[in-house]
């Protein structure tokens, strides 16, 4: 009886014993290229993440695209050492487990964008060495503290998502100079955003080539945001709810190149933000701004501003047309329209004060 139960047992262990049965996923189509940007392909349709390695071979693209990729497993992503380039996306991919990316030696740049993502855990990038990471439209509204530690990331996109909330911690060890994460749910830029860029070679300046904040609902950057930040290439917070920048936000950067506040609720821009730095190209499109002082002008050297659908007033534009007697930055664009447009506010009570005058003095006669 008990030999009988134990001879089952050995049985349904060999029959368990199948290598499929540790496959995350099965029956996914592939297309595998060459190099990227050549045109040898080819496509294949896998059994299971399992066989995956022996289909790949010599090929450096794996493209997995449409596909039903619920869940990655340890392993399931592994021992391709030619590739360089991996997009798994819109493939509902929903979980990810540590140890899923492995022996991946000359991967630079991963795809994941379009899943259905909702959380980063610490150390399922462990190990990889890519350059680029696309995370856009997923889920994330959960990002581990130490998701994107010590990793060789410079490009992370992160577009359309659901963040709350800004750490600088995530990046630690992580010489990540661009991020884009538009259209997420950032209410703050928070004190020393971008710390983790200080402590990776104290030797050099710290700079940030593009980083996107828009669409997200900013109300506030944090006056030490930027603190230690040398210089910004393209810095974009368009389309957020900022109604100031906060004095001394820029006091450590020397030099922006590209500054976009358009569609915000700006009424004012104090000097003291920019007291420290030359800006090249400013957009305040669509604000609540009646003047930008030529002292601005004269320390940011600006080049070119844009305050189109802004109410501008004319004692502004007046001492604007005094400024280009001296100077001749920076280009207003479309400075006609914006004269035309300048809300004369002392004119305007002038007009309606005469008004009421003639309609007393019609009405005394
Ligand atoms: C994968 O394909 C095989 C052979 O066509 C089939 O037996 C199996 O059920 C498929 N698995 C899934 C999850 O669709
Ligand atoms: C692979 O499939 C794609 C569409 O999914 C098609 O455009 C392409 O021509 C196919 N390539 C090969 C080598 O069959
Ligand atoms: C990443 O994948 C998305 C969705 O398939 C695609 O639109 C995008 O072009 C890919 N990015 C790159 C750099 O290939
Ligand atoms: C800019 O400011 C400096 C210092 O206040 C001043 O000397 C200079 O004349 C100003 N430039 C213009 C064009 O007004």
């Amino acid at each position: 009886m008990a030999k009988a139960n134990l001879r089952l047992l050995i049985i349904s262990a060999l029959i368990c014993y199948n290598p499929v049965s540790s496959a995350t996923f099965e029956n996914v189509s592939v297309i595998l290229t060459w190099r990227s940007g050549t045109q040898l392909q080819k496509n294949v349709t896998i059994r299971s993440d399992n066989t995956l390695r022996s289909h790949v071979g010599e090929f450096g693209e794996i493209l997995i695209q449409n596909q039903n990729v619920p869940r990655l497993g340890e392993n399931s992503i592994s021992n391709l050492v030619k590739v360089t380039h991996l997009h798994l996306t819109n493939s509902k991919l929903r979980e990810i487990k540590p140890g899923a990316f492995s022996n991946l030696p000359l991967l630079t740049d991963l795809n994941l964008s379009g899943n259905l993502l909702e959380e980063i855990p610490n150390g399922i990038f462990a190990n990889l060495k890519f350059q680029t990471l696309y995370l856009d439209n997923n889920r994330i509204s959960t990002i581990g503290d130490s998701a994107f530690n010590n990793l060789q990331m410079a490009y992370l996109f992160i577009d359309d998502n659901k963040i709350s909330e800004w750490k600088s911690d995530w990046f630690s060890g992580t010489p990540l100079e661009s991020v884009s994460m538009t259209n997420n749910h950032l209410k703050e830029l928070p004190r020393l955003a971008f710390e983790f860029l200080w402590h990776l070679d104290p030797a050099r300046d710290v700079i940030l080539r593009n980083v996107a904040l828009g669409y997200n609902g900013l109300q506030h950057v944090d006056p030490f945001a930027f603190e230690g930040i040398k210089m910004i290439f393209s810095l974009n917070l368009q389309n957020n709810l900022l109604t100031y920048l906060e004095p001394g936000l820029f006091d450590f950067t020397e030099r922006i190149d590209l500054l976009d506040l358009s569609n915000n609720r700006i009424t004012q821009l104090y000097f003291e933000a920019f007291r420290k730095t030359k800006v090249s190209q400013l957009n305040v499109h669509n604000n609540l701004i009646e003047c930008i002082s030529t002292d601005i002008f004269n320390t940011t050297e600006l080049e070119t501003v844009n305050v189109g659908s802004n109410p501008i007033s004319c004692g502004c534009v007046k001492t604007w047309m005094e400024w280009y007697q001296r100077s001749e930055k920076p280009e207003v664009q479309n400075f006609n329209n914006v004269k035309k447009k300048c809300r004369s506010s002392s004119s305007g009570i002038r007009s309606s004060q005469v008004l009421f005058a003639f309609v007393f003095v019609y009405f005394l006669v």
